[in-house]
């Protein structure tokens, strides 16, 4: 693996990471209740950490972070939906993740340790909003 994909490969998570930044900030303005908001609020700020985290690695290879962002579905204006939404968009990051890690392999060791530590906070942050999204059933 070349440093060209290992850059396509961090690019293709910092997509996901605003995606998930973006849904999260406005999910938190509209939920009424005051502990999933708050959550999903700390958990934005993660997502953008992460981010910065992942624009380091892919500047110091010699790209760019792309800033795009897909299109956006924030799970509608109900909390159960909104959670749902979110907890599936941490789901997707996990895979991602594993994924990732897997390819790269030993062709990255300091690129492979960050998103094993991304990997453990984004199973966290989908256990957060599985248990929140128990609690309404
Ligand atoms: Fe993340
Ligand atoms: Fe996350």
């Amino acid at each position: 693996m070349d440093v060209k994909e290992i850059i396509k490969l961090l690019n293709e998570d910092f997509v996901f990471e605003i995606e998930a930044a973006l849904v999260y900030v406005r999910n938190a303005f509209i939920m009424k209740e005051c502990d999933p908001s708050r959550v999903t609020e700390a958990i934005g700020i993660d997502e953008m950490r992460h981010m910065n985290w992942l624009a380091d690695l892919i500047v110091k290879r010699g790209g760019k972070p792309s800033m795009e962002h897909h299109e956006l579905d924030f799970g509608g204006d109900d909390l159960k939906g909104m959670l749902a939404r979110q907890a599936s968009l941490e789901s997707g990051a996990v895979e991602r993740y594993k994924r990732h890690i897997e390819v790269i392999g030993d062709a990255d060791k300091e690129v492979v340790g960050v998103l094993r530590h991304i990997l453990d906070e984004e199973k966290r942050h989908r256990k957060e909003f599985r248990e929140r999204l128990e609690r309404l059933k």
